[in-house]
């Protein structure tokens, strides 16, 4: 018999069942707990909540383990690009050698905007947040591909997250050039992934980007790194919008959004600006970390920490290894992968961070490469989106063809006043 948990409410014992995951991952299935006792769960930040099962990634944050469809992570260091294995996530196998290059195929053709698209870029200030620019456009993008809405067999929906992963570069790059004043620059069928993006950019009308390629293989191997982890607070937006049966666009533009959060995406930009007033003197790191600690100074060290890793966070030490090879490659040094080093061996020597598990995340080191590939600090996490972007793809898709397809509403417990009559302003005290 299968194992159950048993709960006891007063008088009453309950069994609950119990489900196992593919990796020995227990959990105590309560869904229909409220019709048989009455109560709910309450777990803010769902910290203890499965949302959903899922077949795309598994983490296991107490051993440092990350796989996608169950290669692990380490093996994508040098081999495939990130088309490849955007198609992994999305489709759960590996492509064949033509399914990759139809794929490939497919994000060329559906590279460029629709000119219609330019007007709105012009309509945004200067200063626009590059992540506002990105949702807001990944909304307008469905306006103009309205077939995309209906997905009903795995073509059109090949297609539509062809379009998607194609474009949102297109649309990062034209968000960034918008912001510095620069013609946008089209697409080059020519390129590759990460090449044309590169070149869109940063060539000019009058002289093409020539893209070395230490800096396309970091940017790939970012992309990858970033391209899922579970049911983290994006991704569950994203099935959270998608179960609603919002469209595919809609469900990732608020992923974006979600994603956009100091605590999650925007971390990457809150490493940079830590780092940086440290190389400015404003703060030594030790000082930096004493304010980490301290609870009434509300400071994080920025890129540290995670919710299920409690070991080292395997992207983290990849990453940290890329953005010292890179600057070797260009023959280049930055002071503030130096203060990064020396903030991490303060830490992890300090019983707070030891206590709390506390490790270096993905965007510790990631804003250092991005950096030394001549990325703007505010495009730190569009880039993130850029890559996170096929694992949601991946998991919308994954719910729509769920056989659990309920609309996602959780529950509360009220703590406000209990009935109370309306006053009417004269009577108020
Ligand atoms: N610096 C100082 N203290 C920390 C940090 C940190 N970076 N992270 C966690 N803590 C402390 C926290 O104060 C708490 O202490 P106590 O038990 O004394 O109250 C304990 O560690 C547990 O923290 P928590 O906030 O309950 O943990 P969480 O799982 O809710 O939050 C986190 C995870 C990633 C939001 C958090 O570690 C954090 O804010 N880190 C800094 C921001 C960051 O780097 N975010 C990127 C996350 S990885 C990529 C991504 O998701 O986008």
């Amino acid at each position: 018999m299968s194992e159950q948990a048993t709960l006891i409410l007063g008088d009453s014992r309950y069994e609950l069942p119990v489900v196992e995951g593919t990796e020995g991952e227990r959990a105590i299935d309560i869904r229909d707990l409220r019709a048989r006792t009455g109560h709910i769960t309450l777990d803010p930040g769902f910290a203890n909540t499965g949302s959903c099962e899922s077949a795309i990634t598994f983490i296991d944050g107490e051993r440092g383990i990350l796989r996608y469809r169950g290669i692990p992570i380490e093996q994508f260091a040098d081999g495939p690009n990130f088309v490849e294995v955007a198609w992994l996530l999305i489709f759960g196998r590996l492509p064949t050698e033509a399914e990759s290059r139809r794929f490939s195929a497919e994000l060329t053709a559906h590279a460029n905007l629709d000119e219609g698209m330019k007007h709105h870029f012009e309509g945004f200030p200067r200063s626009a947040p590059p992540m506002a620019i990105l949702s807001a456009m990944i909304n307008a993008l469905s306006c103009f591909y309205p077939e995309l809405f209906e997905l009903e067999d795995d073509d059109q929906f090949r297609c539509a997250a062809a379009r998607l992963i194609s474009k949102v570069r297109t649309v990062a790059a034209y968000a960034y050039r918008h912001s510095v004043g620069k013609p946008y620059i089209y697409p080059d069928p020519k390129l590759r992934y990460v090449s044309n993006f590169l070149h869109m950019m940063f060539s000019q009308p009058y002289q093409q980007h020539i893209c070395d390629e230490a800096v396309r293989d970091a940017l790939n191997l970012i992309l990858i790194l970033h391209a899922d982890h579970e049911q983290n607070c994006s991704t569950s937006t994203v099935r959270i919008v998608g179960s609603s049966q919002a469209n595919l666009f809609a469900s990732c533009a608020a992923g974006v959004c979600a994603l956009w959060g100091p605590l999650h995406g925007g971390a990457n930009v809150e490493v940079l600006t830590m780092l940086d007033e440290i190389h400015r003197g404003r703060v030594t790191p030790e000082e930096y970390v004493r304010l980490a600690k301290d609870k009434d100074s509300k400071v994080r060290l920025m890129g540290f920490g995670h919710r299920v890793y409690k070991n080292f966070d395997p992207r983290a030490k990849m990453l940290g290894e890329v953005a010292e090879r890179l600057l070797a490659n260009l023959g280049r040094e930055d002071p503030l992968l130096d203060i990064a080093r020396k903030l991490e061996e303060i830490a992890l020597s300090d019983p707070y961070f030891v206590e709390r598990k506390l490790y270096p995340n993905v965007d510790f080191y990631s804003g250092i490469i991005l950096r030394a590939i001549g990325i703007p600090t505010n495009m730190f996490t569009v880039i993130f989106a850029i890559g996170r972007l096929p694992g949601w793809i991946a998991h919308w898709w994954e719910q729509h063809q769920g056989s659990v397809t309920r609309i996602a509403r959780p529950r509360q417990i009220y703590v406000g006043n209990t009935e109370m009559d309306y006053v009417p302003f004269d009577a108020r005290g």
